[in-house]
Order: C-alpha cells, then structure tokens, then sequence
C-alpha cells in the first residue's frame, strides 16, 4: 500500500487538490474523521488540517505530539491571526491561506520525502507593515527556539534569536548602532544581520533566523534542530 497523505478538512476544493497532489506524489489520500480528529498509529507522510473546523486545533496537537517528524500544513480561509498563531503554537510546520494549501503541502512533503532539512515557518506581519520603520522592529515572544528579534536595516528584514549568548539578557534592550546590537548586560556586540559577533566577553555569535517574504507577509524560517 502506497504512503498515505491524510486530510483533516471539509473543504471541497481543497479536499479535491489534495487528492491530485497525492496522486502525482505516488501516495494515497485519507480523510481523517473531523469529529476526533484521532491520530493514526503510523505516520502519514503529510497531513493537512483546515484550521476552521471545530476541534482543528487540539486534532492538530495530538497528531504532533503522536507524531513529532511529520509533515503537517494547515490552511485558513481567511487570514485571522489568532487561529493562525494559534495553528503555528500547536505544531503546524506552515500554516497558509485556503489557495496555497495544496502547493505548500506538495512543496513540504516532496522535500521531506526526498530526505531535505525540514523547516518550520512563523507569520510575522504583512510586509507593508514594516515600510518606513528602521532598526529594531519588534520582538516575537513565542517561536520553536524562544524569543526573537526583528530589525529592519537597509532594506532588508533580519531577526536574530534574542537571548544573549553570553548569560542571556534580552538583546534588542541593548543600544543599536546601524548594524551593530550592543548587549545591555556586560556590552557584547553581534551584527544583527548575521549574528557575528563583534565583541566579547561573550564568545559565539548571536544565533540568525532566516526571514522569507512569501505572497507580501513576512515570516520567520526554522530548520529542524538547532539553529546554528
Ligand atoms: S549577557 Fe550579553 S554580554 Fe553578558
């Protein structure tokens, strides 16, 4: 029997997609009962969960917890942040509007079938959000490896894990100087657009998260494991 793709959702078209994408993936389609939305012994090679279906989000969490490696996307009809956040918190590796649901998880599986680092993305803000402020931006408190700081330098978004490597203080409490982020604790310096360090006593670097601009939002991109 060919590996399974299961689908948590109602959704007709996207139900319809799903199929095609797991018939040109050689794996075979399985709706997953709404209602409990239980977790199957075996893992599937991907699952995909339409968030605004009643117990979405605790089917969603027990599906990760049975089964940390899997490929899970889940998708929203219309973009309304707390479901969204609250789908990232839960475990979905991507969480993504209705018509992107079938491509992202086509995108996902494929490479997690074909052996590539797995990722995991956490929506920001629309990317007009971000015109016109300079420097730091904002801290996202709640993300796969903690805090996480956003500048916004030259053009570019970048976010550095936000904890000081050296004994932890929060780094974007500390003094900006163009690219340059000093800690307000004992004053190491790292560049916030990699993460180098410039300056001791601490002796790493700042750890750098990846940011992707994707049909105009921002997000933060995680590999699976540690970030260095
Ligand atoms: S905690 Fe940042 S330099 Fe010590």
């Amino acid at each position: 029997m060919p590996p399974l793709l299961a689908v948590l959702a109602r959704d007709p078209l996207v139900c319809g997609r799903v199929v095609r994408v797991a018939s040109r993936l050689g794996l075979e389609a399985l709706q997953v009962r709404v209602a409990s939305g239980e977790a199957s012994e075996t893992a599937p090679a991907g699952l995909l969960v339409e968030l605004e279906l009643d117990g979405a989000i605790d089917a969603l969490t027990r599906w990760r917890a049975a089964h940390p490696q899997l490929v899970i996307v889940a998708f929203l009809s219309t973009p309304e942040s707390a479901l969204w956040h609250e789908g990232e918190s839960a475990g979905a590796d991507l969480v993504t509007t209705r018509g992107r649901a079938d491509r992202e998880l086509a995108r996902l599986v494929t490479d997690h079938l074909s052996g590539a680092r797995r990722s995991r993305r956490v929506r920001l803000a629309p990317e007009q959000d971000f015109a016109g402020r300079l420097g730091f931006v904002g801290k996202v408190e709640e993300t796969p490896v903690g805090p996480v700081s956003v500048f916004h330098i030259a053009g570019k978004l970048t976010a550095l894990v936000d904890t000081c490597p050296h004994a932890g203080a929060s780094l974007c409490e500390g003094e900006l100087d163009g690219d340059i982020i000093t800690c307000p604790r004992h004053g190491s310096q790292f560049r916030v657009t990699d993460g180098e360090r410039v300056r001791g006593p601490a002796d790493e670097a700042a750890v750098s998260i990846r940011t992707v601009i994707e049909a105009g939002d921002v997000f933060l991109e995680f590999e699976a494991g540690p970030q260095r």
